[in-house]
């Protein structure tokens, strides 16, 4: 992992997911180490955030270190027509780590190829988010106390989900069952169900979910990417068609927990809030470790 560009959650093994996990607890139980003092990260995010961006700058604060960067495009030179190859060159000669969020799938790849320092992958359009998927892991083993033989469910905008698409990567080194709840126009892509039929990953999907809930040990929720939309009377045709309420909790798995990576807009509703099965204010808290156990390993700090 030592210096190398986090762009894809391919990039790394098995072995290496379960060593950020191992590091992620670590920095739970010790998050203020200064062992960042003297690195600055960079942090360019031509997309909103507010748990990634946060989460990497409490990440970094909480481990010493100094954080630089952008939360708007508008608030940099790209706005006067700068490439991101010439600002990534920049900012690669005033930063140990890049931290970028684009909207383009393959801007952090391209990115990694011109830059001088690692290019850790906050979220690239539709593409990936590899980041969020090691804390979601990260909160399915605290929860479920393992990674294998889980019955999970992904729910909603299953096309432009970048979240979603990571994690099902992930995930397959462990023998998961995938139930895929979706509108018909938001299903899975099927490049990701031809990744799952070659690695022999059992998947089924659904429009409904009402009546399979009781099977799962995850429900991954996710928000409709009304931005990623290029037609808003398609958005408006999908969007609310999958609310979680509190009542459809009642014969549910003890173990089962709720995750979702945020932000809501509709799909949880707020009375899952109190269910002790909910855990995505936890799952973002997660977050902070996860970002500093990657930061550190790929630093090569611990
Ligand atoms: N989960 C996630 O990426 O949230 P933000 O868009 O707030 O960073």
């Amino acid at each position: 992992m030592k210096n190398r560009s986090l762009v894809s959650i391919e990039d790394y093994s098995k072995d290496e997911i379960l060593r950020i996990l191992e590091l992620s607890k670590h920095f739970e139980k010790n998050p203020n180490q200064k062992i960042l003092d003297g690195k600055v990260i960079a942090s360019l995010f031509f997309e909103p955030s507010t748990r990634t961006r946060l989460s990497f700058e409490s990440a970094v604060s909480k481990l010493g270190g100094s954080i630089i960067g952008f939360s708007e495009a508008g608030s940099s030179s790209v706005s006067k027509g700068e490439s991101l190859k010439d600002t990534i060159l920049t900012v690669s000669k005033y930063s140990d780590l890049i931290v970028m969020r684009h909207p383009l799938e393959g801007a952090a790849k391209y990115a990694s190829e011109v830059s001088r320092v690692p290019i850790v992958n906050a979220g690239d359009g539709a593409n990936q988010h590899p980041t969020q998927t090691l804390l979601d892991l990260y909160s399915i083993k605290k929860t479920q106390g393992t990674l294998s033989d889980l019955n999970i469910f992904l729910v909603g905008d299953l096309k432009y989900g970048r979240t979603v698409h990571s994690l099902l990567m992930a995930l397959s080194n462990f023998n998961p069952v995938f139930n895929f709840i979706a509108h018909p126009k938001l299903r899975i892509p099927i490049e990701y169900k031809l990744y799952l039929d070659e690695l022999g990953i059992k998947y089924y999907e659904h429009t409904e979910f009402t009546d399979i809930i009781s099977r799962a040990d995850i429900i991954y929720m996710t928000r409709l990417q009304r931005e990623r939309f290029s037609d808003p009377v398609e958005y408006e045709k999908t969007k609310n068609v999958y609310v979680l309420r509190n009542e459809m909790l009642e014969n549910t798995k003890d173990n089962l927990r709720i995750l979702h990576p945020l932000p809501r807009v509709n799909e949880i509703n707020e009375d899952v809030d109190s269910n002790p099965k909910a855990y995505y204010f936890e799952q973002a808290e997660n977050g902070v470790y996860a970002r500093q156990a990657i930061i550190s390993s790929i630093l090569g700090l611990s």
